[in-house]
């Protein structure tokens, strides 16, 4: 990697252990945030985003488990923190919001309380430099009259005002890496579209890097700098957001963009994948995705394509792109002049 990395995720792997069954929600994931940028995590329901975001904050519960790999902030390998160094680096420099602020906001104290709880933790700021900090930070993600939201609860607020209280809370402490798992989902897409500009204007500010989760490829170009496309607990695809809307390589990029509303193309000529995702107890030996590729050979069915560099910073998981690729030498995943050119 060219530039410079927060955070390099390695090899990482969490699984789920239930009666006597490994379900494997993250199975071997490899990425780089760099630093000051977005990195896009994408994929169906179930394709291991939020598990792998949860792992990076340790944030996983019983009957789940990190069982490999390694996770380097700042060059340092987080799975080696015990707890409280890792409630340290928690809220503080890495932070994370959700896609449900009712869920994580507790609705027994107000809004105030809730950000002088994080900022005495992290800072230690008593009551009134807590309030100060509180109203200052409102107003910072665009809440309007913060001092008198400061003494209202959760409920009191709409769900885009809510999120942005999320937001307050998650920068409280100026984390390096915000880590956001589809923030906007919940959200109408007005509101939607000020969420993401807003998190855009505070990464401009204060140089954050960002890990955006999203099922959402429209989300995807608006905010993002690069991508990792998961598919069944692997990172399939990665790359800069340029390449991978006009040069898809995986298959499965391809066909999450072919189903993504376009200005260029009719509603009913959009393709959804054919097919389903596979159930954890019915994992296909190969490559995950061989059963919904219209391209797949034997080679595909049998064996497991590794996740190669092919350019610098461009990484692909699938045997089209090797030298071992037994199907048709002509095949090609994308027509890049179908691909829209008004940028
Ligand atoms: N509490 C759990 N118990 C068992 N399996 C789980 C649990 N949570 C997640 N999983 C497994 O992990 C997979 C990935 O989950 P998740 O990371 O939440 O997907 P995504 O965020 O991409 O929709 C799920 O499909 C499921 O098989
Ligand atoms: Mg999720």
């Amino acid at each position: 990697m060219s530039q410079e990395t927060i955070l390099e995720v390695k090899d990482l792997r969490t699984s789920f252990f239930v009666e006597g069954n490994e379900v494997k929600a993250v199975d071997g994931v490899t990425f780089d945030v760099p630093k000051g940028k977005t990195l896009g995590i994408v994929g169906e329901s179930g394709s291991g985003k939020s598990i792998s975001a949860l792992s990076i904050l340790q944030l996983i519960d019983s009957p789940g488990k990190i069982v490999g790999g390694e996770i380097n902030f700042k060059g340092d390998n987080l799975l080696k923190y015990n707890d409280n160094q890792m409630r340290k680096i928690r809220g503080n420099q890495i932070s994370m919001i959700f896609q449900e602020p009712m869920t994580s906001l507790n609705p027994v104290y107000t809004v105030g309380q809730q950000l002088r709880e994080a900022l005495k933790i992290h800072r230690g700021l008593g009551k009134e430099a807590g309030t100060e900090k509180a109203v200052e930070l409102l107003e910072l993600v665009g809440i309007p009259s913060p001092r008198s939201r400061v003494t209202q609860y959760p409920f009191e607020l709409s769900g885009g005002m809510r999120q942005r209280v999320m937001i307050a809370m998650a920068l409280a402490c100026d984390p390096e890496l915000l880590v956001a798992d589809e923030p906007t989902t919940a959200l109408d897409v007005t509101i939607q579209a000020q969420i993401l500009e807003l998190l855009k204007e505070l990464q401009d500010e204060f140089h954050m890097s960002i890990i955006m989760i999203t099922h959402d490829l429209g989300v995807v170009a608006e905010t993002c700098d690069y991508v990792a496309v998961m598919y069944c607990g692997k990172v399939v695809e990665y790359a800069d957001v340029n390449t991978l809307f006009k040069n898809p390589r995986h298959p499965y990029t391809v066909g999450l963009l072919n189903s993504l509303p376009r200005s260029d193309v009719d509603q009913e000529e959009l393709e959804p994948i054919k097919g389903t995702v596979p159930a954890p107890h019915e994992m296909p030996k190969g490559c995950r995705f061989a059963p919904r590729c219209p391209f797949a050979t034997d080679l595909c069915h049998e064996k497991l394509p590794a996740l190669e560099d092919i350019g610098e910073e461009e990484q692909i998981r699938c045997w089209i792109y090797t030298d071992e690729w037994d199907g048709d030498p002509e095949v090609k995943v994308y027509e890049p002049e179908q691909r829209t050119s008004e940028d």
